[in-house]
């Protein structure tokens, strides 16, 4: 699928950044966006040559301002459904992905914006970014998943806190809640974002898949059965030679060469 929305830029190390691109809506994202999106997120398990995706968003002023607000207005009550749906579909795919998927929030992060960065496995924000869910200002309730994962990541005061009031919080905030890991200066969000997912990249790359989908899959479970999926997956791990090489080169004092096999 060719994109018009969506840049794709490979990097030479396996981290792909994938930036919306619509700076005249700060981003915001239409149906031609959640397709493209879905097209990108439904086909990166399969790309061997992608190891990580950083998600960012075009321009110096917005991450992503949201689902497109007029593009909304005139929906039915079986198309809201539906719209959720759609959202659901594309923030289930970079959920389960087994590929690292990082957020670098690089400005307004607000609506399906926010719901598109909780979505990703972790979040880097830009000392501008600024998030928020204000749906409930335009008289509707977040509905890519932020009533859900915005309380699994902050907690359901500070979640609701934030969705009943509409209130926008900086990036600072951000941290203190845990909804980002770190804050930097808008300059060194990207590069900071691959210097860590370097390092991730050095790691097991089948112990951090494994790891994605217990955290992922686990965050729904009851203690009882994340805990068996836990034991699983441990298992599972066993069976990989990155294993074999990992011990290994743990009792031989040298550095593992991973295979991801
Ligand atoms: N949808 C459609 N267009 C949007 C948009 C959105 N979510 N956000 C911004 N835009 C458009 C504006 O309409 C404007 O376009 P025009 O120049 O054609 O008028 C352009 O982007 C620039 O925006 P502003 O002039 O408003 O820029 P600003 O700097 O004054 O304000 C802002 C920035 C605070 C982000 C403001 O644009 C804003 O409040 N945007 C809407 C944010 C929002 O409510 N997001 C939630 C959407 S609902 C949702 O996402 C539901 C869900 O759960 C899936």
């Amino acid at each position: 699928m060719d994109y018009q929305y969506l840049m794709v830029s490979q990097g030479d190390n396996g981290i792909e950044t994938l930036t919306v691109n619509r700076p005249d809506a700060l981003n915001a994202m239409n149906s031609d966006v959640v397709s493209e999106l879905i097209d990108y997120f439904s086909a990166v398990e399969e790309r061997s040559e992608v190891k990580a995706v950083i998600l960012t968003g075009a321009g110096e002023k917005a991450f992503i301002a949201g689902a497109d607000i007029k593009e909304m207005a005139d929906l039915s009550v079986l198309e809201g459904r539906k719209f959720a749906e759609r959202g659901h579909k594309l923030t289930k795919l970079m959920q389960y992905c087994r590929k690292p998927v990082i957020a670098a929030v690089n400005g307004y992060a607000l609506g399906g914006g926010c719901e598109l960065a909780l979505s990703c496995h972790l979040r880097f924000a830009s000392a501008n970014a600024l998030f928020g869910q204000p749906e409930v200002g335009l008289g509707i309730i977040p509905g890519w998943g932020g009533t859900q994962r915005l309380m699994r990541v902050i907690g359901p005061g500070k979640a609701t806190e934030m969705i009943i009031s509409g209130k926008r919080i900086d990036a600072s905030a951000a941290k203190q809640l845990g909804l980002v890991n770190e804050v930097y200066t808008p300059k060194e969000l990207l590069p900071q974002t691959t210097a860590f997912l370097e390092k991730v990249l050095q790691q097991g790359p089948r112990a951090v898949a494994l790891s994605l989908e217990a955290i992922n899959h686990g965050m729904n479970l009851p203690l009882d059965e994340g805990l068996e999926l836990e034991a699983n997956l441990f298992g599972m791990s066993f069976g990989t030679e990155d294993m074999r090489e990992g011990t290994q080169a743990f009792i031989q004092k040298r550095k593992p060469e991973f295979k991801n096999k």
